[in-house]
């Protein structure tokens, strides 16, 4: 069957199988950024924007989801540059081997939304679905914490 997406703001169409899930569809578009890490809602590793609102990509029939749009990470940097949680991460030393990355940002970019100034334990209990197995954590919500001010402050990009 065909469906179509709308995919970091473009149009796309796929050809998928009817027991396909979103991750298996976008990583064969070329979307890599959204991993592969457990395959069954544990890790948090493919979490991308449904139609707004975050979700493990290897939990979601695409069957479901013809005319939704869908963001990945790569659809976060805007014409000045890098998102803020894309450079707190990167300059606030959040990533390591980076395989956990774009589902974390994902999961933030989610929180940041409805929370605009959220508390470290807020920050802490959004990641409870995203593993880290390098950095413990620490650098990753500071770097949230830092672009949600940075965004409050009214950077985009
Ligand atoms: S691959 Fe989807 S939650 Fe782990
Ligand atoms: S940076 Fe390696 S798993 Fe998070």
């Amino acid at each position: 069957m065909k469906i179509t997406l709308t995919i970091d703001g473009k149009p796309s169409e796929a050809t998928i199988d009817p027991g396909e899930c979103l991750m298996d569809v976008l990583r064969r578009l070329g979307h890599t950024s959204v991993k592969n890490g457990c395959d069954r809602g544990d890790c948090g590793s493919c979490a991308v924007l449904l139609d707004g609102r975050a979700v493990n990509a290897c939990l979601v029939f695409a069957a479901q989801l013809d005319g939704a749009a869908i963001t990945t990470v790569e659809g976060l940097e805007g014409p000045g540059g890098l998102h803020p949680l894309q450079f707190t991460a990167l300059d606030g030393g959040a990533v390591q081997c980076g395989f956990c990355t774009p589902g974390i940002l994902m999961t933030a970019l989610d929180l940041l939304t409805d929370h605009p100034d959220p508390t470290e334990a807020e920050v802490r209990r959004a990641l409870a679905g995203s593993y880290c197995r390098c950095t413990g954590y620490v650098k990753p919500v500071a770097a949230i914490l830092t672009a949600a001010a940075l965004l409050r402050d009214g950077r985009r990009d």
